[in-house]
């Protein structure tokens, strides 16, 4: 193996122990906590453990965690009105609804339907503009949180070329937009992409965001490069279920310069970029100087 081993956890435990440092101040001049609503609906295994993950994390840097686990046969009136009930309470500062909601529910109406001051997952539409334009706003946590751990990697991005693999709005199409304000040539590339293999190999910087179990391979990246894996499989090897990322890590460690692995890369920076959201919102809706932790 080459590759250095680009450690989230750690990352994310350094950024973690900022946010925790500024709350009592928050504390001092608000009168109150930072809270952050999350809010399941269904049964999901994996949703539950990324829900609950995401309370205990709010709960350990000293905020406020609002959990709401409704059944899978809610209806989107009644989701509507959890959201206007949210939107509404003064001591909720950022709302998360966690992907993907059940076949009958909307999911775009009711991230549409999340006050944009309180969309800690920066994925209403004014977030999304505001990132396209420049203005300050929330971003995504996974793409903040990828774009943190390839600064951290190599600095100054500009000039390099990235591809972003995926083009979801929770991912790639954010991911694609902050590289390109850090001045990356950016491919963004999808399921329609001709010649995927080489398109990568001109990549300095590549962001996996599909969903498919170690599809980049190891003679796919160029030398050196970057890589960063957004993915989470759950794979069934030598009788053991294992979690996997988009990248063949085995193959794309002895060729790239730096990687992301799966489990304990982009995941735990992920769950911190929710918590510097919610601590910015907070800021932002008590019209205080925001706190820089990035
Ligand atoms: N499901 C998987 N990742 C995410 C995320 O970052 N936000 C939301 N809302 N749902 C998700």
């Amino acid at each position: 193996m080459n590759a250095t081993i680009i450690d989230g956890k750690a990352h994310a435990n350094r950024l973690g122990e900022k946010i925790s440092a500024s709350i009592p101040a928050f504390r001092e001049q608000a009168g109150r906590i930072p809270g952050l609503a999350v809010v399941l609906v269904g049964t999901d295994p994996a949703s539950e453990v990324y829900v609950r993950s995401k309370g205990r994390m709010a709960r350990k840097l000293g905020m406020e965690s609002f959990e709401y686990v409704l059944p899978e046969s809610t209806s989107q009136a009644d989701l509507l009105g959890l959201i206007a009930t949210l939107n509404a309470d003064d001591a909720v500062d950022g709302i998360l609804v966690q992907l993907p909601l059940p076949h009958h529910l909307d999911s775009l109406a009711v991230i549409n339907a999340i006050d944009p001051s309180k969309d800690v997952d920066g994925l209403h539409p004014i977030s999304a503009g505001n990132l396209v334009s420049g203005l300050p706003g929330l971003t995504s946590c996974t793409p903040l949180g990828c774009l943190l751990l390839l600064k951290s990697e190599l600095g100054d991005l500009s000039g390099l070329d990235a591809i972003v693999i995926g083009r979801s709005i929770l991912v790639g199409k954010p991911m694609a937009q902050l590289l390109l304000a850090e001045n990356c040539t950016v491919t963004m590339a999808h399921s329609r992409t001709r010649d995927l293999p080489s398109k990568v190999r001109q990549a300095d910087i590549v962001v996996a965001a599909v969903g498919q179990a170690e599809m980049v391979k190891g003679d796919w990246i160029k030398p050196g490069a970057t890589v960063i894996d957004v993915g989470t499989s759950r794979v069934v090897r030598d009788d053991r279920t294992r979690l996997v990322g988009d990248v063949d890590f085995s193959g794309a460690s002895q060729v790239a310069g730096a990687i992301t692995p799966v489990p304990g890369g982009v995941g735990p920076m992920t769950i911190m970029c929710l918590m510097h959201n919610t601590v910015i919102a907070a800021h932002r809706r008590g019209d205080l100087p925001l706190p820089s932790f990035l």
